[in-house]
């Protein structure tokens, strides 16, 4: 196999006060490549601090430990702030939920692609507005010279989150990392918005991590999947074997989806045994 893009062995994310202290993340393992990696779990699982800590994006108080980080040949433990700089936004970018955080209010919507563009390639206003156009049509915007002009409250959410994904990828990063990108969406919209990110990373090689709670929209969307449950891994296997899962932690929480196609009384609630967090992590169906 190719080297991965990120490696990440043995990340410990804690938050210390004067009165106590608290593991958020409590020594996750994994590594990306050029592929799909969803990662799901209850809220509060960790699944945001883990993706936020590849960018050194975590809150401030976050103390991150680990045995290796890297991302291709860089060690992002060692990494300097001017160094982080250069890799967010050139080699791996972020997508969040709602694009409304992201855009500048202030700003048209072109001028800010513009701008993305040529905070990484010294090209003339001209090329930089043809590429941000470009972009523009490769995310589906109809009318790409009227949206330029417009401001980000002028656009939908969908269509926010389409311009994200056009200025997020015109870098052409290594590596996005979407955290809840559809969440605030809905449904019919969430689907446009994902085909069309699948299709540009699919195309460019593009790897992705894919933060959600939708167990099934990751298996039928990702290549592989890392189950997350209070700051742990508890299972690392290929989306399509998601319903087959051994991990009885990923059992309760598939078993806790709500169906249409049976009637039940009460929805079920994941359940959760302590002896699962210093227990073994489930590695493509075994134990690892
Ligand atoms: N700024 C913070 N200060 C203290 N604890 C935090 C902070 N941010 C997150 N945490 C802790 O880390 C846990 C995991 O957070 P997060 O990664 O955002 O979860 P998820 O994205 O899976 O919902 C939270 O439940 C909380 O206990
Ligand atoms: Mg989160």
């Amino acid at each position: 196999m190719d080297k991965p893009l990120i490696d990440v062995k043995d990340l410990k994310i804690s938050f210390h006060s004067a009165q106590r202290s608290h593991d958020a993340v409590r020594g996750v393992s994994f590594t990306i490549g050029r592929e799909k990696v969803g990662i799901v779990g209850e809220s509060g699982s960790g699944k945001s601090l883990t993706g936020r800590s590849l960018l050194k994006l975590t809150p401030k108080g976050a103390e991150i430990n680990a045995t290796h980080m890297r991302f291709k040949d860089t060690d992002l433990l060692a990494a300097s702030e001017k160094e982080m700089r250069k890799i967010r936004g050139n080699y791996i970018s972020m997508i969040l939920q709602d694009p409304k955080y992201s855009l500048n209010p202030l700003m048209r919507i072109g001028q800010q692609i513009v701008e993305a563009y040529r905070l990484h390639h010294k090209a003339p206003t001209a090329e930089a507005k043809g590429k941000a156009l470009a972009m523009l049509e490769a995310v589906q915007i109809r009318d790409p010279e009227r949206v330029f002009k417009l401001f980000p409250h002028e656009v939908s959410g969908g269509m926010g989150q389409r311009i994200m994904i056009a200025m997020m990828l015109i870098p052409e990063p290594d590596l996005i990392i979407a955290d809840e990108p559809t969440s605030a969406l809905d449904v019919t919209v969430r689907r446009q918005v994902l085909t069309i990110l699948d299709e540009l990373v699919t195309r460019r090689g593009t790897g992705l991590m894919f933060i959600s709670h939708d167990l099934n929209l990751v298996a039928s969307f990702c290549d592989r999947v890392l189950v997350m449950n209070a700051g742990r891994i508890m299972e690392d296997l290929p989306a399509c074997e998601l319903h087959n899962a051994c991990h009885p932690y990923t059992r309760s929480l598939l078993e806790s989806l709500p169906r249409l196609d049976v009637a039940v009384d009460d929805l079920k609630v994941p359940v959760r045994d302590p002896s699962w967090l210093d227990g073994p992590v489930f590695r493509n169906g075994v134990l690892a």
